[in-house]
């Protein structure tokens, strides 16, 4: 059995599509997958069969991975821990997943390309954040140019995440900043250069254990994503929740739009938790422990 985290982008989404650098983490929900040797390629995502020849969305995206991977024909099964479209990386979680199992099958070739030619039919443009992170623990600092490095954490970091609201298509949110930033240019660099400084500072939190610290700048990067036209009613309330029942910052996390929230906590996230519960939201923890991610 093959498995991919899932992830949350803690500083940093829209503006790494354009260099700038972000930070996410690993969480241990993610995607599973198996890969059997059959007389003919099939996939099977949950309950949902797709013909690898179909010519669906998800058919090109399975055939753009097995080009990258030689394997002979193989039947896989992916299983998803989380919501897909809500900012968690479901998509690059399933592609990862998917690569592994065909290598563990006798696949060859690199799973973070082929995971990416994946994600490219979905995404069109993706910075590739997210098939890093589905494929690392822990937490990385990632730039287009440069991929993803691990931060050394000093503490494990403990996360509550709510889906705040229905899903929105990467595509869509990624194409709407890109008309935005042709549109008012200066806005834009000033946005990503407000972010910029807010993902090399929150580097330094982490790397010095300052969770307050990293609650602020998660708070300010929330703010700055607002101004990018990324957050909505739903997001906006689900961060007041976590803020008010003692999170040290939230923010959207992924392409934004709809989808989930992220929020940093000191120690325990139960009252976070609650809070969201109370108020109707499906929501869990994670802990992003301070190990090495592996290469
Ligand atoms: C999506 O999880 C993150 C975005 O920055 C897109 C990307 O980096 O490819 C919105």
């Amino acid at each position: 059995m093959a498995h991919a985290n899932g992830k949350v982008i803690l500083l940093g989404e829209h503006t790494v599509v354009y260099g700038v650098p972000a930070i996410a983490a690993g969480i241990d929900r993610g995607a599973s997958a198996v890969a059997r040797p059959a007389g003919k390629a099939s996939l099977k995502l949950g309950k949902e069969r797709v013909d690898p020849a179909g010519g669906s969305e998800i058919a090109r995206a399975y055939s753009a991975l097995s080009d990258a991977l030689s394997a002979p024909p193989l039947a896989v099964e992916v299983e998803l821990e989380i919501p897909a479209g809500s900012g968690l990386g479901a998509s690059a979680a399933i592609g990862v997943a998917a690569a592994r199992a065909v290598i563990e099958a006798g696949g060859a070739g690199d799973v973070l390309e082929a995971a990416t030619a994946w994600e490219r039919v979905f995404h069109g443009n993706p910075s590739g954040i997210d098939a890093a992170a589905a494929a690392h623990g822990g937490c990385i600092y990632f730039t287009r140019a440069e991929g993803p490095t691990p931060i050394r954490l000093i503490d494990p970091l403990r996360l509550a995440i709510a889906v705040a609201g229905p899903p929105a298509s990467t595509r869509q949110m990624v194409e709407s900043v890109a008309r935005m930033r042709d549109r008012r240019r200066e806005l834009f660099d000033k946005t990503a250069d407000g972010i910029l400084s807010l993902v090399k500072n929150a580097r330094l939190c982490l790397e010095s254990g300052d969770t307050t610290g990293l609650g602020r700048l998660m708070d300010l990067n929330q703010m700055l994503l607002s101004g990018l036209f990324l957050s909505t009613e739903e997001i906006e309330n689900a961060c007041r929740i976590a803020r008010d029942a003692g999170a040290l910052g939230a923010k959207l996390t992924g392409a934004g739009g709809g989808g989930c929230v992220v929020a940093l906590v000191e120690e325990d996230a139960g009252p976070v938790l609650e809070a969201w519960k109370s108020h109707g939201l499906e929501c869990f923890g994670a802990e992003v422990h301070a190990r090495e991610p592996a290469p």
